[in-house]
C-alpha cells in the first residue's frame, strides 16, 4: 500500500492534471456509468465521521473518502477535519493506497471550478474576483490562474485582516503567474469589472451584489453546501444564460443558493445542465461574449475517488510515497 501526504501528491500532479481528471470523473457521471451511494454519516461522542464511496463502472475504480468533524481535536494538537482517501486495486480488491484526504479535496474542488472556468469563461477573461480566503482559497484561486491568463485578481473575505494576509501569501506562491493579486477595498468596484467570480464561503447570505455583474461573466459558487446556505443570488440564478452544476442530485438536495430560485420559481431544475454534459457536448458551453454563465459544485465521491486514482497511478509511476 502505497501512503501518499500532500507534499508527495504535489510532486506528481498539478493542478491541470486535476482539472482533466474532474472533467473525465463528471463526464462519467453524467454518462451514468459510476456509482455514488448516499453518504453514510455516523455520530460519536466526541463528533461526526462521513464515509463517501464511489465506483467507477468501466474501470472498476473503487475508493472512499472518510472526513471526520472533532471539534476538540485542536487542543490535543490534531487537525479538527482529518480526511482521508483509500483506493482499492482493481485487480484484487486490496487497498492499494490511502492518500491526503484533506488535500484530495482541496485539489478536486479546485479544479472543478478551474474545469467549469475553463469551459464556460470568456477566453479573454482577464480580471478576476476570489471571494473567501479559508482553507479551499488556494486552490480556487490557482485554478483560475491556471485556465485564464489573468491580469488582475480582488481577493475579499468579511475578516478582512484574514483576506489581507492570505493576499500577502498568495502574492509569493503564485508569483510566476505575473497576475496582480489585491485585496478588494471595494468588491462591487471589483465585481463590476470581473470577467469571473469564485465565491467559496461559509456564508449564509449572498456574497456580492448580483446588480453589479456585467455581461459576459462567469460565476463559480463553491462554498455553500446546505439548504440555509446562500453565496450566489438569486438574480444571477434567473438572469444566467448558462447554469451548470456538479451533479444535479447533489445541488438540488444540498444548496440553498441554488434550492430557493427554483421553489421561487424563478427558474426550474430543466434549466440546468451538469458540467459532464458540456464535455460530452462541447456546443451547449458559452456561445458569445455576452452571455452570463453559473456554475455551481458542492462536490462528490466520483471526483475524490477518480482523482485519488489518477494520483495513485502517477506516484506509482515515478516512485513517490511510502510503500509499506
Ligand atoms: N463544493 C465542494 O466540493 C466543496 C468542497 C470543500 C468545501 N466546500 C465548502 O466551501 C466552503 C469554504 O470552505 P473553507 O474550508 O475554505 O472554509 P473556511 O471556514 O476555512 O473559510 C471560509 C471563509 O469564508 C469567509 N466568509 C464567510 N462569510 C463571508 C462573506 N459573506 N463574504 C466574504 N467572506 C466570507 C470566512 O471569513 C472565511 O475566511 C465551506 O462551506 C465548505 O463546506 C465545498
Amino acid at each position: 500500500m502505497l501512503i501518499l501526504t500532500a507534499k508527495e501528491i504535489e510532486k506528481v500532479y498539478s493542478m491541470q492534471d486535476a482539472i482533466a481528471a474532474d472533467k473525465q470523473a463528471l463526464k462519467i457521471y453524467t454518462q451514468g456509468d459510476s456509482d455514488v451511494p448516499l453518504r453514510i454519516n455516523f455520530d460519536m461522542q466526541k463528533g461526526q465521521s462521513l464515509f463517501m464511496p464511489a465506483h467507477i463502472k468501466g474501470s472498476d475504480i473503487v475508493g472512499i473518502k472518510i472526513v471526520s468533524v472533532f471539534p476538540d481535536n485542536p487542543q490535543l494538537g490534531k487537525p479538527s477535519v482529518p480526511a482521508q482517501v483509500l483506493m482499492l486495486d482493481p485487480l484484487t480488491g486490496e487497498v492499494c493506497a490511502m492518500l491526503d484526504g484533506t488535500f484530495v479535496t482541496q485539489l478536486r474542488t479546485g479544479a472543478v471550478q478551474g474545469a467549469a472556468t475553463d469551459l464556460l469563461a470568456r477566453k479573454d477573461a482577464k480580471r478576476a474576483v476570489l471571494i473567501g480566503t479559508g482553507g479551499q482559497a488556494i486552490s480556487q484561486l490557482e485554478a483560475m490562474l491556471t485556465v485564464r491568463p489573468l491580469t488582475d485578481v480582488a481577493i475579499f473575505d468579511i475578516d478582512s485582516e484574514k483576506g489581507k494576509q492570505f493576499t500577502q501569501q498568495m502574492k509569493i506562491r503564485f508569483a510566476h503567474f505575473s497576475a496582480n493579486l489585491y485585496f478588494s477595498q471595494h468588491l462591487d468596484d471589483d465585481i463590476c469589472q470581473a470577467d469571473i467570480i469564485t465565491s467559496v464561503t461559509t456564508s449564509k447570505v449572498v456574497t456580492f451584489n448580483g446588480d453589479k455583474v456585467k455581461s459576459g461573466t462567469h460565476i463559480n459558487g463553491v462554498g455553500a453546501y446546505t439548504p440555509e446556505m446562500h453565496e450566489i443570488p438569486a438574480s444571477i440564478v434567473k438572469k444566467a444564460d448558462i447554469r451548470v452544476l456538479d451533479t444535479k442530485d447533489g445541488v438540488f438536495a444540498e444548496a440553498g443558493d441554488i434550492i430557493d430560485p427554483i421553489k421561487q420559481k424563478l427558474v426550474s431544475q430543466s434549466d440546468f445542465l451538469e458540467l459532464g454534459d458540456l464535455v460530452i457536448q462541447p456546443q451547449l458551453c458559452r456561445q458569445n461574449a455576452k452571455q452570463i454563465t453559473l456554475f455551481k459544485t458542492v462536490g462528490t465521491a466520483v471526483l475524490d475517488v477518480y482523482v485519488g486514482y489518477d494520483i495513485y497511478l502517477k506516484a506509482k509511476e515515478r516512485g513517490i510515497g511510502i510503500n509499506i
